[in-house]
């Protein structure tokens, strides 16, 4: 019996991880053991997460909590050595870009243990993000790179990474998505928030490098406020957002067409997503997600990791500048091209990975 370990931690590991673990039930041969960082805590943006998409308990939950990234990085890294240390895996998996993500891989591979990564090869170009610094770091000493598309293959064979550690094997978030649609009706969130399907947008804002600066978050505020005198915004608002709001005194500086909410769960946001006539983001999933369900985007952001979701999605990077942000609605509006869905796609990526990691122990 092998042992395989997933990391999760933060908001957008969960639906990255349970289809993969569902996947892998129904391969002979492993035992698979769940960790949760505990990088994010409350219940919004983690355990209503785990319930929505069928997750199991965690075997061990690590508790790190929030703090500087050096702090939280060093926190999961203290407390992963342990687990493996117990556990002894012959595999971790990794996804994403968030600090558990790289913390949870430079662990296991001082430890000799081999280090598959999900959404392997995303680059932005762009260092001051830390998520490109935990991508960076994460590929550079993962063994398995599992990528979602044709441009990420390319990312890390230009950064000289071997050939035949890289597996191009779609998009597994958008597995939840697919999973998950049915359910997604605007029915469940109707209590709470009452909007018409296919009648508003939706607005996510959480990077630092646009909420933790008064001067941009004013612009963007801005932007937001002049879109919401053509359509109603449902805004549900980060942890980090909401503390910067409150700092700022932005609190109420949002017109009444704006309707904030606290962090939904994961079917709930599908459920207002996938009937929205636009969404406005900064969020890198998000991107993703627009674009399979063909639901017109606005990446509030100077570039993407992601930009496939440009070339054949919906998707428009339209920056911080009030301007550009409402010539790209506009076009958004009536758009000009007819996006597709990336290839590999299509709700099957899991049972690809699972067939790879399956390849790869057996040849260990
Ligand atoms: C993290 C990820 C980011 C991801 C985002 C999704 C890194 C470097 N960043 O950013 O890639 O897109 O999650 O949400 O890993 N907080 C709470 N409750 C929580 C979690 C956070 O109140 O459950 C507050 C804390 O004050 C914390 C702040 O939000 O300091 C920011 O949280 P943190 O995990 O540091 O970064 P995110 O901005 O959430």
């Amino acid at each position: 019996m092998k042992t395989i370990v997933h990391v999760v931690g933060a908001r957008p590991n969960y639906m990255k991880i349970a289809p993969l673990i569902e996947a892998l039930k129904h391969v002979n041969g492993f035992r698979q053991v769940l960790v949760n960082t505990g990088q994010h805590y409350d219940d919004a943006m983690s355990r209503a997460f785990v319930r929505d998409l069928g997750l199991p308990a965690p075997d061990h939950d690590l508790g790190v909590g929030s703090a500087s990234h050096a702090v939280q990085t060093a926190r999961v890294m203290m407390e992963f050595e342990k687990v493996c240390l117990g556990d002894r895996p012959n595999l971790v998996v990794v996804v994403g870009d968030v600090n558990s993500t790289m913390a949870a891989s430079i662990v296991a591979a001082k430890l000799l243990i081999p280090v598959a990564h999900v959404e392997a090869g995303l680059r932005s170009g762009d260092r001051t993000m830390p998520e490109e610094i935990n991508r960076i770091v994460t590929d550079r000493i993962s063994d398995v790179l599992l990528t979602p598309s044709a441009d990420a293959n390319q990312n890390l064979l230009a950064e000289g990474v071997p050939d035949d550690k890289i597996h191009l094997v779609g998009n597994i978030m958008i597995d939840s998505v697919l999973r998950h649609l049915p359910l997604a009706t605007l029915d469940r969130v109707r209590d709470r928030i009452a909007v018409e399907d296919g009648g508003y947008g939706v607005l996510t804002l959480h990077r630092p490098s646009n909420v933790d600066e008064r001067r941009v978050f004013q612009r963007i505020l801005d932007a937001i406020g002049a879109i919401a005198e053509r359509l109603p915004v449902v805004f549900p608002v980060h942890p980090r957002t909401r503390q910067r709001m409150h700092e700022f005194g932005f609190d109420k500086a949002w017109p009444a067409r704006v309707l904030l909410t606290e962090p939904l769960g994961y079917i709930d946001f599908l459920s207002l997503t996938s009937h929205a006539r636009i969404i406005l983001t900064d969020s890198g999933g998000l991107q993703e997600e627009s674009t399979a369900l063909g639901i017109q985007c606005l990446t509030l952001r100077e570039n993407t990791e992601r930009p496939i979701t440009v070339t054949e999605g919906t998707n428009q990077i339209v920056g911080t500048d009030p301007e550009v942000i409402l010539a790209g609605f506009e076009r958004a509006m009536s758009p000009a091209a007819t996006p597709r869905r990336p290839d590999l796609w299509d709700g099957r990526t899991a049972g690809r990975i699972a067939t790879v990691l399956r390849n790869v122990l057996s040849n260990r």
